[in-house]
C-alpha cells in the first residue's frame, strides 16, 4: 500500500502504537507533555544530525517515524511500556546500544542520523495518512 490511515483516538499520553507502511515499521507515539518538554530543552547544535522538535512533529504531541534505526537497521524498543528506551527517553536500540530521544534523534551509539520523519498528514484530529 502506498498510503496507510490510522485511527489515533485511541492512543492516550504516553502510549505508542506500531504500524507497518511499505513494509516498514512507523511508530506513532502520543507524547507526554514531559517528553515534548525534554524535546524542546535540547541544545540543537549539540546534536550529531541537528534538528530541531518543531522541524520533525506537525502537532507536538504525536510524533510519527519509521522505526529501523540509522545505523544497521534493527527495529529499536520503547514501543511498549515496559521497553527500555535508553537513557534520552526515546528508543533504544539492542543491536549495538544507540539510543534515540523523545523526538526520534540520535543521542548516543553507532547510529549516524535521527529516526525518519516520514510523509504523512492529519486527515481529522483523530485520523493520519502516512505515505
Ligand atoms: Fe541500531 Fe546498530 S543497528 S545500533
Amino acid at each position: 500500500l502506498a498510503s496507510v490511515d490510522v485511527d489515533i483516538s485511541h492512543i492516550t499520553e504516553g502510549q505508542a502504537v506500531t504500524v507497518m507502511w511499505r513494509g516498514k515499521p512507523v511508530f506513532v507515539r502520543h507524547r507526554t507533555a514531559k517528553e515534548i518538554e525534554e524535546a524542546k530543552a535540547v541544545n540543537v547544535g549539540e546534536l550529531r544530525d541537528p534538528e530541531d522538535d518543531k522541524a520533525r512533529v506537525q502537532r507536538e504531541p504525536w510524533l510519527i517515524v519509521v522505526g529501523i534505526c540509522t545505523h544497521l537497521g534493527c527495529v529499536p524498543l520503547g514501543q511498549k511500556p515496559t521497553d527500555p528506551r535508553g537513557e534520552y527517553g526515546g528508543w533504544f536500540c539492542p543491536c549495538h546500544g544507540s539510543a534515540y530521544d523523545t523526538s526520534g534523534r540520535i543521542r548516543r551509539g553507532p547510529a549516524p542520523t535521527n529516526l525518519a520523519v516520514p510523509e504523512y498528514e492529519f486527515r481529522s484530529d483523530t485520523q493520519i495518512r502516512i505515505g
